[in-house]
């Protein structure tokens, strides 16, 4: 695990690469390249012999992961996209199947510590939460203009506590202040009582159930699952690592039912955590949950 670069540590690599077992002339799909270490862990462990699509819905990321993956980057492709179109995104580049496919949920480091992207409520910004810089709705749009219903929707969805009073309490605050910056957020759930340190912090719920509301976070990794098995190859693997327990849930439940119909063979039967040592060097491991799969050859 390297701490010592600029870029975002990826989590779990060893594990990630113990399951995906990367082999020269492979092709891997990094759904979520992020910054690209995982992808750079497999181009690294194959000597630059298989060769990578690395997808991102954010183009920050890419241009980063260019620069990180460059001793390699004849061996990867670079796709600005939504992973929720894997299918389409492997149609156009005339892949039938990949050997292994990675998806890493969430934000990477880089997206929490810039504070103009608005993730944070440790860094202050304007409210914005978007992972794809050209969509247009922000997180911002969704606590000044949507339903009290829908805001309690989100909250509940993402197990912020309180989510009735809460969603009664944005409306109630923007009809005479609406939200603009991630700062107006952190006073406002402070004011509410959801801004503790002492614990997990309940505004890191808060601001995680916004975030998934912007970016449709669960409709996009329940499309992604709905096109598994299908594009891994025959003992192709699949390993998801995700961060919110409704985001594990939803893996935990595609994968078995993939296990029932018998296209896929479930590599672990829980999710597998962190080790300590990794948690450590890297604290935003730790929420870490780790599942993985290999597709049954038909026949
Ligand atoms: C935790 S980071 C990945 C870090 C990466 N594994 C690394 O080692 O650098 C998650 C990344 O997934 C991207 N992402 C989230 N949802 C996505 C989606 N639906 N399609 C494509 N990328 C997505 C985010 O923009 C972010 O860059």
């Amino acid at each position: 695990v390297r701490t010592e670069t600029p870029f975002h540590c990826p989590v779990m690599v060893q594990e990630c690469l113990e399951f995906l077992q990367p082999r020269e002339g492979g092709v891997y799909l990094d759904c979520t390249l992020g910054e690209g270490g995982h992808a750079l862990a497999i181009l690294e462990k194959t000597a630059g012999k298989a060769s990578v699509i690395g997808m991102d819905l954010d183009g920050d990321a890419l241009e980063s992961a260019r620069q990180r993956l460059k001793t390699y980057i004849d061996q990867v492709q670079l796709v600005h996209e939504n992973f929720a179109r894997i299918g389409e995104v492997l149609a156009r580049l005339g892949v039938n199947t990949v050997d292994g496919l990675l998806c890493d949920l969430g934000v990477s480091s880089r997206q929490l510590d810039q504070g103009e992207r608005g993730f944070s409520f440790q860094v202050d910004g304007p409210l914005d939460m978007r992972m794809n810089r050209n969509g247009n709705l922000t997180a911002a749009d969704i606590l000044n203009r949507w339903k009290e219903e829908e805001l309690e929707a989100i909250f509940e969805r993402g197990e912020v506590p309180g989510a009735h009073r809460l969603a009664k309490a944005v409306v109630g605050q923007r009809r005479s202040s609406p939200f603009r910056t991630t700062g107006d957020l952190v006073r406002f759930l402070d004011k509410n009582g959801l801004h503790n340190r002492r614990t997990f912090h309940p505004a890191t719920l808060a601001f995680q159930a916004l975030r998934l509301a912007t970016n449709r976070e669960p409709e996009n990794l329940s499309m992604l699952l709905s096109q598994l098995p299908a594009v891994l190859s025959g003992a192709g693997r699949c390993v998801f690592l995700s961060y919110h327990s409704l985001e594990d849930r939803a893996i935990k439940r595609a994968l078995r039912e993939r296990e029932l119909d018998g296209t896929l063979r479930l590599l672990v039967k829980k999710p597998l955590c962190p080790r300590p040592d990794e948690i450590r060097l890297n604290p935003r491991a730790r929420s870490a949950k780790m599942r993985a799969a290999e597709r049954v050859s038909a026949g």
